[in-house]
């Protein structure tokens, strides 16, 4: 490795592992640069790659996270997951942390936007990209991690200004972004043994919480960038939304996009 693009290296203790802990000065997305490194960093599961600033930050959808030097934490978490039959489960994992995390950050209560937006009053401050790389024996987890901390409005490109909104927003103060990293990844592997214990309810109820929507309120719904427009019903408990089409019919899906897409990065 380039040693001028290394800023930090150490071990955080998670509770129940040690985790390796990587900070870059730069790189194109913290998910790729951990995907490229795959067989090197699997040696050392579980780890955690954070970098200052992302030269092509990946959002879902192809979509681009803006990710600006020092004003955002940018993060993948990569570990092995034995659960096949609760990997739509993760990305409510993801919320919590990055919902409690907020919440511990600034004092304000963040909603959960299914399956993978954290919302303040309807505007987006993080975002999850999971990525799985499904072997014959295991799952290696690849789990980014994107929130807006210290953006004041004018940093953001114009066509975010008005959907996106970040923590020192909220509040008013900058914070330093390395100090929230170990918080948030202890507050992830804590949620991910809940996962491992089958503690389902535990996960969906604390989701069913955090949903911004309510049971009936009308959605316009993407899979495959088709719409569908229904109510929003529940959060089952596998973690899939429950939806009411318009003929009445209720339908069930693990992956998908509500409308709007708040950072259309
Ligand atoms: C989305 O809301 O579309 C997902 C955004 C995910 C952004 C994070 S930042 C760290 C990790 N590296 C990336 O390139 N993307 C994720």
């Amino acid at each position: 490795m380039n040693l001028k693009k290394l800023v930090e290296k150490k071990k955080i203790n998670t509770g129940g592992h040690t985790l390796t802990f990587t900070r870059l000065n730069s790189c194109d997305s913290t998910n790729n640069y951990l995907r490229r490194n795959l067989t090197k960093m699997t040696d050392q599961f579980p780890v955690g790659i954070s970098s200052r600033t992302q030269v092509s930050g990946r959002g879902r959808d192809n979509r681009k996270w803006f990710s600006a030097r020092d004003q955002g934490l940018y993060i993948s978490l990569g570990f092995f997951f034995n659960k096949p039959q609760h990997l739509n489960m993760l990305s409510l994992i993801a919320g919590i942390t990055l919902s409690e995390t907020l919440n511990r950050l600034t004092g304000r209560e963040f909603n959960l936007k299914w399956p993978n937006d954290i919302l303040y009053q309807g505007k987006k401050i993080a975002g999850i990209l999971i990525e799985n790389i499904i072997k014959k024996d295991r799952i290696i987890s690849i789990c980014g991690m994107g929130i807006n901390i210290n953006h004041l409005r004018s940093d953001f490109p114009d066509d975010l200004r008005r959907s996106a909104i970040s923590a020192r927003m909220i509040t008013g103060q900058y914070l330093e972004i390395q100090k929230v990293e170990p918080h948030l990844i202890r507050l992830f592997f804590k949620w991910l043994e809940i996962l491992e214990r089958e503690e389902k309810t535990t996960i969906i109820n604390t989701a069913i919480r955090m949903n911004c929507y309510e049971r009936g309120e009308k959605i316009t719904f993407h899979q495959n960038r088709k719409p569908i427009t229904a109510r929003f019903m529940e959060i089952n408990p596998e973690g899939g939304i429950v939806l009411e089409k318009t003929t009445g019919e209720k339908v069930v899906f693990f992956s998908g996009e509500i409308d709007p897409f708040p950072q259309s990065s």
